[in-house]
């Protein structure tokens, strides 16, 4: 089966290309190179032997698509392209719905054109707004007291893909709602590279652990969680990729979607905790006032994938601190 990546050069992307062509399946890549360096095609090839075929390709390129999609004939899309800074959009939310919400209709216009009926989606839990619970499983209603418009745009995207299944009976959409990915290929070669100033907790480390950043904020100790801080559920960036590996070979008509995570929830104070362990120095942080909009403790119910599926993590959060510092490591002898 071929099978399209938007966004593929990407810290998800990239992971789950390894993934896909280790199960034999053939890959190619579109990506606009704007949070990713093409320099990811070759460390792929360098794991998998396999250098996927590129094309440099913007989602608000429809002409670009089309001519990918006349030359490409794939049976099945995975949409990882996407902006992706929460606080980014809120200061740009136009940029946000243009790019995200009108790249997608482009790209599932010229679905349409060229008879490729599968997509799987890359949604996020940001999707469940505030459900006033921490687990989070499928059926919960999504789209209410969501705080950004990035998270907007995902819940969008799932309404957008579930109306065309409604009109389109030959169409196969799963959607798999990300929690929060860390980690890295075991090899120490790929990693989490963000071109842009990195929002999330795992990059923001990385960075404080190289001396990029000076030390980490933590964003309240005063949630009601086990220490205080935020507790989210950190799932590692290979384990999600072989989920999408997992999605595709259950395809079905009509929308699935899938809670990808661990279901365990881990503070903020024990991934710094994990860190250290895993580097053997301190990393200097200190707790400031909470970040607007965020929750206090959210993980998944994985249940559902790995009854559907066949899928469940493998890996833990101390695998993913262990692969990360080889990554720094590699990272530091370039
Ligand atoms: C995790 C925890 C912060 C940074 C976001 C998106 C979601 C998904 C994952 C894409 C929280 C705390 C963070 C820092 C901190 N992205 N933190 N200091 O907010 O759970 O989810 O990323 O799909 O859609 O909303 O992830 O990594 O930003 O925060 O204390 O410098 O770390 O308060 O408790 P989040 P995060």
């Amino acid at each position: 089966m071929k099978i399209l990546l938007t966004g593929g050069t990407g810290y998800i992307g990239s992971h789950t290309a390894i993934e896909l062509i280790k199960q034999g399946y053939e890959v190619e890549i579109m990506d606009n190179l704007f949070n990713s360096k093409i320099t990811v095609l070759d460390k792929i090839e360098e794991i998998t032997g396999v250098k996927p075929k590129f094309y440099e390709v913007d989602l608000l390129d429809k002409e670009g698509m089309r001519k990918m999609f006349e030359e490409g004939k794939y049976e099945l899309v995975i949409h990882f392209a996407g902006l992706k800074a929460v606080g980014e959009s809120v200061e740009k939310p136009l940029k946000y719905y243009e790019n995200n919400v009108g790249g997608t209709i482009n790209l599932l216009e010229c679905m349409k054109e060229f008879g490729v009926h599968k997509i799987i989606f890359s949604s996020s839990a940001t999707v469940y707004g505030d459900q006033g619970v921490s687990e989070l499983t499928e059926e919960m209603q999504t789209g209410v007291g969501i705080t950004n418009p990035y998270g907007e745009t995902k819940h969008v995207i799932e309404e957008i893909l579930k109306d065309v299944a409604e009109a389109d009976p030959k169409f196969e959409a799963t959607i798999l709602r990300y929690f929060n990915p860390v980690g890295t290929h075991e090899s120490g070669l790929i990693g989490e590279d963000p071109n842009d100033i990195p929002n999330n907790l795992m990059p923001i480390i990385m960075k404080v652990s190289t001396g990029e950043i000076e030390k980490l904020k933590v964003y309240g100790d005063d949630y009601d969680t086990v220490d205080g801080t935020g507790v989210r559920d950190y799932i590692h960036v290979v384990d999600l990729a072989k989920g999408h590996v997992a999605a595709v070979k259950k395809m079905q008509p009509g929308i699935s979607i899938y809670n990808l995570g661990t279901g365990k929830g881990t503070s903020v104070l024990e991934m710094i905790k994990a860190f250290e362990e895993a580097s053997g120095k301190k990393l200097p942080y200190e707790i400031v006032g909470r970040r607007a909009g965020d929750l206090a403790e959210i993980y998944a119910n994985p249940s559902k994938a790995e009854r559907e599926l066949g899928w469940k993590t493998e890996k833990t959060v101390e695998d993913a601190m262990r692969d990360t510092i080889k990554y720094l490591d590699y990272c530091a002898s370039k």
